[in-house]
């Protein structure tokens, strides 16, 4: 059977190599090397995601043009995957209603992105330095059921994303079989394989703490856009542990999170670097790790400037690419609303 593969991420901010280990790369591959040869690849750039949490304006809308320039850049190639803005189809925001009402509030409180968001939320830290606690919107709690609609319009069978989205997904494929089982076969029941999930890169500054673009501090991640010379001093800064050895170990998570971060970026495994770095001390072993990230980005981000020179053509192949999924979303969309009663006029 003929696989078809989705994906997006928020366009809140800058994308890191969290992001780009986590998924973009994992995309690439799949659109490379698709697993069975006929598959359909669709990005998408969740901007209405984007604003669970409050957005500036401005910000937001350069934001999703940069979000584009970084998924072609990273090697999505408009000629082979679709790409394109979440808000340009309603039919995701339809769909999400239709779905929320499918959905127990207790299956999306226990969200741990939800929890934590909201923690966060009730933790942050004003212009002041006083603590001002925002209560979460409904948007932040229903999230998962947009993030389903997303999945499901496209009959969509397999979705690479980092580790953290996993449970999203698992949430994902409840709320379809439900459906299934209500109203008959209407949606393909979407599966992610960890094969082709990276593996969660932990923050710089604290390696408890996964690597997040809404960190207070910018030494918590490697941004794409990073310099060559913020890249070294990030690496340089990175917390160790404390032990001198290059190893991975349990209970050194500083130091496996910075070997994971070499073995995802150099395709060497962690054990032949362990062997290679086995004489160097932290120090020698983190100017390698930089001198790795910044040969890898360099492409990248020369890809990434040329592209934000021409905005306009960004915008045309994210039309393109709306236009593109159209009717696909549309059929389901029409069918769910045939099934549940809507008169579909
Ligand atoms: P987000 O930044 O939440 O829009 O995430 C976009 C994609 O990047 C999702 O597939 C996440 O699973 C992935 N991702 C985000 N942060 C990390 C991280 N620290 N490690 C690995 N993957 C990540
Ligand atoms: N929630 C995802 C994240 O923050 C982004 C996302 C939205 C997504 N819709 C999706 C990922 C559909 C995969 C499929 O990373």
């Amino acid at each position: 059977m003929a696989k078809r593969i989705f994906s997006g991420i928020q366009p809140s901010g800058i994308i890191h190599i969290g992001n780009y280990l986590g998924a973009i790369k994992q995309w690439v591959e799949l659109q490379n090397n698709p697993p069975t040869g006929e598959d359909e690849a669709i990005f998408c750039i969740v901007d209405l995601h984007a604003i669970t949490v409050r957005q500036n304006p401005e910000q937001l809308r350069k934001n999703t043009l940069s979000a584009a320039a970084w998924y072609i850049a990273c090697g999505i190639n408009p000629q082979k995957s679709d790409i394109f803005i979440q808000s340009t189809r309603p039919e995701h925001t339809e769909l999400a209603w239709i779905l929320s009402c499918y959905t127990q509030i207790g299956e999306l409180a226990r969200m741990t992105q939800y929890k934590e968001k909201t923690q966060k939320l009730q933790n942050d830290l004003g212009d002041t330095g006083f603590i001002v606690k925002a209560a979460p919107s409904a948007g932040l709690l229903t999230y998962p059921t947009l993030m389903a609609a997303d999945i499901l319009l496209y009959q969509t069978t397999t979705v690479p994303v980092g580790e953290d989205q996993v449970q999203h997904v698992e949430l994902t494929r409840d709320i379809a079989k439900r459906f299934n089982n209500l109203y008959g076969q209407t949606f393909t029941i979407p599966d992610y394989s960890t094969k082709i999930s990276g593996k969660r890169i932990m923050a710089l500054d604290d390696p408890s703490k996964k690597m997040s673009k809404s960190a207070a501090s910018e030494y918590n991640y490697m941004a794409l856009s990073d310099s060559p010379e913020k890249i070294r001093q990030k690496i340089r800064k990175a917390v160790t542990d404390s032990g001198t050895q290059v190893k991975y170990e349990k209970d050194q998570p500083a130091i496996s999170n910075l070997l994971n971060i070499h073995s995802e970026i150099s395709g060497k495994e962690v054990a032949e670097l362990e062997d290679e770095f086995s004489s160097k001390n932290y120090g020698e072993f983190k100017e390698a790790l930089a001198d790795t990230i910044i040969s890898h980005l360099a492409p990248i981000q020369s890809k990434y400037n040329s592209l934000m020179q021409s905005p306009t053509e960004l915008e045309k192949i994210l039309k393109a690419g709306s236009e593109k999924v159209a009717s696909t979303a549309q059929k389901t969309l029409s069918d769910v609303k045939t099934k549940i009663g809507l008169l579909n006029l």
